[in-house]
């Protein structure tokens, strides 16, 4: 029986399969233990130790696995995503495989998927789609699922009902067991599905390959314990446990001498960054003070929440030197009844406070953030308070969404009377506020000399130049490729929308630079 006789057969065995139908019960299809993700169980987590490990390493038995192989990542989503499949890659490379950009090319394809929103899911789905025929040309071809999808119970099942050409599904607590998961992919022929549901540990030790040496992604920790009422991630992510500042401290360190530019902090809350810490009172603020002192020229961090920026944090941020002058601080509604059902546990009036909290302390800061309109019920005026506090705010930038209803999360099951034609208008609506508020920020930035991260050729234009300032706006400007992975100033002779253009200068002492 050849690979595509063989696929066929198992659909055909399984729909078949009165118990399935009856029961659904999958565990006669896949050789691992597969402990479903529980919602329930997430919302119970308690104060569980988490458990440090320092002892990674890849098994005896795994080496040269890889050898004459190649791997592909696809990763959707956010920069929790794309450090993991850095991690994933390092764990592939130290089995001997190599990357290749092609999925034609690769012996393994990993998806690695994100569950914010429906349309997330959609696009994982329909690649899914695409990759059944190149599966069934090339039978040896591994395919697996990993990511914030692969934790719902729900996508789980649908992948093991419609999908059985997957060969591996792992979760976000899963990461390190790759080796072990290819290998027994490739000894099975049963899908092989590895999802914890259990909260995961800290472990330190893994291998990466980062993409590019000028930039560089650093976890500082990991889950979400705010059940904001609309938010999958901290059932796909787990618990909040953060890493031990001496691990992150030597670790922007390494970057630092191996001539990294910049760093961003990762975390989905980052600023609840220590709370978990039974034996210190060490929290992201102290963090951030320590990093201050590391000899790289930017620390950025992302996402932080209002509920948890304190009084220190400004302080330190106030210190400016690599704390750059850029903070996203994401509000997802501008009405305190909404931000109520919401679960973000302040009030547009709090928000406003911290705002001015953060103005006066850095005159000169930009605010970014993330909203969420047409959330169940939104009544038009709860909508203009959004737009109200955006413009007063002064947002200069903003990552706006349609509420997207996340099976297992509260605001799922709430009724909604808003119909979705209300919903694009309103989101039609506050993105033109969103052009107008930047374009505005973007203009003041004419004549002025700013200093630009440079990181490579212009993606249309290789006669051009371009990077990031301080405060995240992308630079175009004429200047010698061998300031590439430098910093220099660009004065700017024109602003658009979203980008800047201008042409290096020469080290102008006099002049201001921002
Ligand atoms: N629907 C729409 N947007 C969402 N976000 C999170 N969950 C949802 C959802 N269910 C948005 C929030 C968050 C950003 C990363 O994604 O604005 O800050
Ligand atoms: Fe989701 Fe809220 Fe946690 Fe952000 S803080 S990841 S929106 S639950």
């Amino acid at each position: 029986m050849n690979e595509k006789q063989r696929l066929e057969s198992q659909q055909i065995n399984q729909s078949n399969n009165p118990a399935q139908k009856k029961e659904k019960d999958y565990s006669q299809y896949f050789q691992t233990v597969y402990t479903p993700p529980s919602l329930k169980d997430a919302r119970r987590r308690g104060r569980e130790e988490v458990k440090y490990h320092n002892d990674f390493e890849i098994d005896e038995k795994f080496q040269g696995m890889g050898i004459g192989r190649k791997f592909y990542i696809r990763t959707y989503g956010c920069q929790m995503n794309e450090h993991d499949t850095e991690v994933m890659a390092g764990i592939f490379m130290g089995l001997g495989y190599e990357p290749t950009e092609t999925v034609e090319d690769a012996d393994v394809i990993l998806l690695n998927t994100c569950a914010i929103r429906e349309n997330a899911e959609n696009k994982v789905f329909g690649e899914l789609g695409h990759l059944k025929s190149l599966k069934l040309e090339k039978p040896d071809l591994l395919l697996g699922v990993c990511g914030c999808m692969s934790q719902q119970e729900s996508v789980v099942n649908r992948i093991l009902e419609k999908h059985q050409f997957v060969d591996m599904i792992f979760g976000t607590h899963n990461i390190h067991r790759l080796p072990d998961i290819l290998h027994e992919a490739y000894m099975s022929k049963e899908m092989v599905v590895e999802v914890w549901s259990k909260e995961g540990d800290v472990i330190e030790n893994l291998p990466k390959v980062r993409r590019g040496n000028i930039k560089a992604w650093v976890n500082i920790m990991y889950g979400c314990d705010k059940f904001c009422t609309y938010c999958i991630v901290p059932f796909t992510r787990g618990k909040e446990r953060s890493r031990l500042p001496e691990d992150i401290i030597q670790e922007v360190r390494q970057l630092a001498a191996h001539g990294y530019k910049e760093i961003t902090l990762l975390g989905q809350n980052v600023n609840a960054y220590g709370k978990d810490f039974e034996d210190r009172d060490y929290r992201f603020g102290d963090l951030m003070d320590d990093l201050r002192k590391i000899n790289i020229p930017r620390v950025r961090f992302t996402t932080s929440h209002p509920r948890d920026f304190d009084d220190h944090l400004i302080e330190v941020l106030a210190k400016k030197g690599n704390m750059v002058e850029h903070i996203h601080l994401p509000v997802q509604s501008g009405s305190s009844d909404i931000l109520k059902i919401m679960g973000r546990k302040y009030t547009r009036e709090q928000y406003l406070e911290l705002v001015r909290k953060i103005k006066a302390a850095i005159p000169d800061v930009s605010l970014s953030t993330d909203i969420i309109v047409g959330f169940p019920n939104e009544t038009d005026e709860q909508f203009e308070e959004t737009m109200s506090l955006y413009r007063e705010v002064g947002f200069e930038i903003a990552y706006t969404f349609i509420y997207s209803p996340r099976e297992g999360t509260p605001a799922a099951k709430m009724k909604d009377n808003v119909s979705m034609e209300v919903k694009k208008a309103r989101l039609q609506r506050l993105n033109d506020l969103v052009n107008e508020l930047s374009r505005e920020a973007m203009k003041k930035y004419e004549g002025q000399i700013v200093e630009v991260l440079v990181e490579g050729e212009s993606k249309n234009n290789p006669e051009i130049l371009s990077g990031y300032t301080r405060k995240s706006k992308l630079v175009n400007f004429k200047g010698p490729k061998s300031a590439i992975g430098q910093l220099v100033k660009v004065k700017i002779n024109e602003s658009k929308t979203w980008t800047l253009d201008g042409e290096m200068v020469e080290e102008l002492e006099s002049a201001e630079v921002i």
